[in-house]
């Protein structure tokens, strides 16, 4: 083969390779299963996304875990577990519109609820279960009496948008830590055992 067409064609190869490689996004998923699994969530500042990644770790790492902001097409999972982060009392915008154009598909898929909150870092109870879930994450979905657990989140400034970084510094509010991996870990194992198929 001549230089000049060894090097043209070389080109040609690499250009078809280029344009046919798709892109997809990182999926969480370290433990491949038949069990179709999904934990999606809605966050600001990524302590729910933390939650989510350590509930599917409590399912030996079986679910794949979405930001609703992905718009993951939830129609090959049998299994989904809701929910996110709170401010001024109710999850993000976008997951409160997600679930409301799926209500019918997750229906029948919903295995869990959950939702990420300061509490004014003070411990949760049965009072923040009936607030965040029962009358909003379950109520937006429409489906009652699923298992359920509020978890303590975090502040962190640095992630904030610059206008809610200053309305928080105004209150006094300090940085806080109160996410418990074990506590995420012990919920995906918990909603996964109530499900055997
Ligand atoms: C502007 C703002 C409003 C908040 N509102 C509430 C609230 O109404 N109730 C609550 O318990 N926690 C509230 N929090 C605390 C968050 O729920 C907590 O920081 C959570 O970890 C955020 O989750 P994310 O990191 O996934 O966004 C609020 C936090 C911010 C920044």
């Amino acid at each position: 083969m001549k230089k000049r067409t060894f090097i043209k064609s070389g080109l040609l190869a690499m250009g078809a390779l280029l344009t046919t490689r798709k892109s997809y996004p990182l999926e969480y998923y370290p433990m491949p299963s038949d069990r179709k699994w999904a934990v999606v969530y809605g966050t600001w500042c990524g302590s729910s996304r933390d939650a989510s990644l350590w509930i599917s770790e409590g399912m030996d790492g079986i679910a794949n875990v979405f930001d609703v902001r992905e718009n993951p097409d939830l129609s090959a999972y049998q299994h989904v577990i809701i929910g996110g982060a709170i401010r001024a009392g109710k999850v993000s915008q976008e997951l409160q519109d997600f679930i409301a154009a799926r209500k019918d598909l997750l229906k029948t898929r919903l295995r869990g609820y959950f939702a990420v909150c300061g509490n004014m870092m003070k411990p949760v109870g049965p009072e923040q279960t009936k607030l965040l879930i029962d009358d909003h994450i379950a109520a937006l979905c429409g489906v009652p009496g699923l298992p359920s657990k509020v978890f303590l989140g975090r502040i962190t400034y640095g992630l904030m948008e610059p206008d809610v970084r200053k309305q928080m510094q105004g209150y006094k509010m300090p940085e806080y830590d109160n996410l418990k991996r074990p506590g995420c870990l012990e919920f995906g194992k918990m909603v996964l055992q109530g499900i055997k198929v």
